[in-house]
This record gives C-alpha cells, structure tokens and sequence, in this order.
C-alpha cells in the first residue's frame, strides 16, 4: 500500500495536511482522533511509504503531514534551534534515548535525531509520549521546541522532553531524502 503524495509548503505551523479521506484537522491540545489507527499491524507498517515535497518550507517552520494515521512534524530549523539543541549535555535530558531512529539503538544526542548531519530537518512523529496528544510547535514551551498543553510536557528543539510528564522523546521515524526537495517516510 505503497502511495506517493505532492505538499505544499507552508509559513503555518498549524495546517495539517490529511492524506486520502480525512479533511483537515485543527491543530490543538485535543487527543489525536485517530488513536486505533496509531498502531497499524505490522504488514501496514513494513509497506506503507510516502514521498512528502519540502521544498516549500521556509527556514524556521514545520510542515505537519499525517502518516499511518499520526501527524508527523517536518521542521526546517534555523541556526539557533541547532545550536540550542547540540549545546544540551546527555546527562541533562530526561531521557537519552533517540526513540527509534531508524530502529538503532543511538542515544539521544541533537545529531542522532536528525535526518541531515547539519541538523536542518527533523522529523518526527507528533505524538507526546505522555498520553497520545498533538504538541504545539513553533518554538512553544520552555525549551522552546514543542509544548503539550495536555498535562503540560515541554519539548526542546531537538523534540526532547525536558519538563513535564511525558516520558521519552518525541519518537524519529524511518525517513530519508530522496532528492533534496524530497523526503520518504518510512
Ligand atoms: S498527553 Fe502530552 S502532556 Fe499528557
């Protein structure tokens, strides 16, 4: 079930962008709707692919698309969300873990998070770790990354948890680039 699909970029870190049968959704501190579709079986998952067209992404935004049913962030960060993140200490985070970046067991250092060796794209699954909430993007929260309004978790610019009750860090997706306007998930 393999399917390709064009986005257009956008300023708006609040658009979310549903794939075939779903309208948009609002963005918010509301449970994602779709929570039985947030663990496909694992056929679903191993075939299920899409191609996500970045190349309208300024600087400092985030395409938000959905991807087996859960919003997946898509965030073109600028110099200063990099350099905040790959100053955090390991012994500073919560949790050290990359959570599932390319099912590799690598700690969660900014560097093992991100899709380029710069740090420019992250990708992420928008799901906090806590109880299955959307979080804001857009530099919200203490740390200035993500912050789930649910029970209050704060994210850094890395997607890390860094206050609150969520557990882990926001999780990293199977992606790569493509071409450079062009990125795969899964
Ligand atoms: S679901 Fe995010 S803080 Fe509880």
């Amino acid at each position: 079930m393999s399917h390709a699909e064009d986005h257009e970029g956008t300023r708006r870190d609040f658009l979310y962008y549903a794939t075939a049968g779903a309208g948009a959704v609002t963005a918010g501190a509301a449970v994602w709707p779709l929570v039985n579709q947030m663990n496909p079986s694992a056929d679903v998952q191993a075939l299920s692919s899409i191609h996500v067209d970045i190349s309208g992404i300024e600087p400092g935004t985030q395409l938000t698309v959905k991807w087996l049913g859960k919003p997946v962030f898509i965030r073109r960060r600028v110099q200063a969300e990099i350099d905040a993140a790959r100053e955090v200490a390991l012994a500073d985070l919560i949790d050290d873990n990359a959570q599932n970046r390319n099912d590799m067991a690598l700690d969660a250092m900014d560097q093992n998070r991100t899709l380029d060796e710069a740090g420019e794209w992250l990708v992420m699954i928008g799901v906090c770790t806590h109880l299955g909430c959307v979080p804001i993007g857009d530099g919200a929260g203490d740390f200035g990354g993500w912050f789930c309004p649910c029970h209050g978790s704060h994210y850094d610019t890395s997607g890390r948890i860094r206050k609150g009750p969520a557990p882990e860090n926001l999780w990293v997706p199977v992606a790569a680039f493509v071409d450079e306007s062009t990125i795969k998930l899964g």
